[in-house]
């Protein structure tokens, strides 16, 4: 038993030092470790042994440049049933994955590969970060970029890997207590319990959430004021508008499904 984080052993010390790079030095990422990364990536847990799920690697400079923050190596991972259907159509079977259980299973298969693969890359004091650069591009663009199937693929999360420029000054924090953790029955916070979450992002040495500008400088009251006012803006409806079509294409949503059932 681990009675203090002094004691933690490896695996944890791993996790526990999990941290964005958004600045890449120029030191490479040996083969070696680029395929024990991927390796460890696809042992995580997958629905059916399915592995629904491709991902491709990135080492073209311009690919790093535009959707990987130019890390040293990118990896795309897109929940993906082609090589199943192919596999299948092969062998004279229909596979069919136009439903949105397959979708949200398959989403589930492709982030738990995603993770592992961070966690193995910072085992191999590779750090990491994740982008969803790939949903601020024309999504139409990202499928040409990468060559990707436009049914039932979708890229899902854009992770970077390469070594830090520079050592950022501190580990950012999480919430751990209420309202993240509900112990058997879920817990909605009560107006104390509200006010001490606010008071928990205000702490400066907890660095929970987001550092990109300093929001008591700017006159915010709250760190939450800063955040529902001048970071979570509504995404325009044309660009959400782009993705229900891509989603739709893709085969996976189906919204008249429901009415001709
Ligand atoms: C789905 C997802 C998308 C993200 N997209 C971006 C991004 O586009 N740019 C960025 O700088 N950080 C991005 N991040 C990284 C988060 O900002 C980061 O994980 C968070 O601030 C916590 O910091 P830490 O990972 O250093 O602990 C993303 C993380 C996730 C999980």
């Amino acid at each position: 038993m681990i009675k203090n984080d002094n004691e933690m052993n490896d695996t944890l010390k791993t996790i526990f030092n999990l941290r964005s790079i958004r600045n890449y030095s120029e030191k490479r990422i040996s083969k070696e470790d680029l395929n024990l990364i991927i390796r460890a990536s696809v042992r995580a847990a997958n629905a059916s042994g399915r592995q629904s799920y491709s991902i491709i690697v990135i080492d073209d400079k311009q690919l790093l440049k535009k959707y990987f923050y130019s890390a040293n190596k990118g990896l795309l991972f897109c929940v993906d049933f082609n090589r199943i259907i192919d596999a299948a159509k092969y062998l004279n079977h229909t596979f069919a994955s136009n439903n949105i259980r397959f979708f949200i299973t398959g989403t589930t298969d492709t982030i738990l590969a995603a993770q592992t693969a961070t966690i193995a890359a910072k085992s191999l004091f590779i750090d990491s970060l994740f982008t969803n650069s790939i949903h601020r591009e024309e999504i139409d663009i990202v499928y040409d970029d990468f060559n990707l199937p436009k049914e039932f693929c979708f890229p899902l999360i854009a992770l970077c890997l390469g070594y830090p420029f520079k050592e950022p000054k501190y580990l950012k924090g999480r919430l751990t207590g209420l309202g993240v953790v509900h112990h058997n029955r879920y817990h909605r916070l009560s107006e104390e319990e509200l006010e001490n979450l606010i008071q928990e992002y205000d702490e400066e040495e907890n660095h929970i959430g987001l550092s990109w500008e300093n929001w008591k400088e700017m006159g915010f009251g709250h760190y939450l004021d800063w955040f529902y006012t001048r970071w979570s803006r509504e995404i325009p409806s044309e660009k959400l508008k782009e993705f229900h079509l891509m989603l739709e294409k893709s085969g996976f949503i189906d919204p008249e499904w429901y009415y001709r059932k």
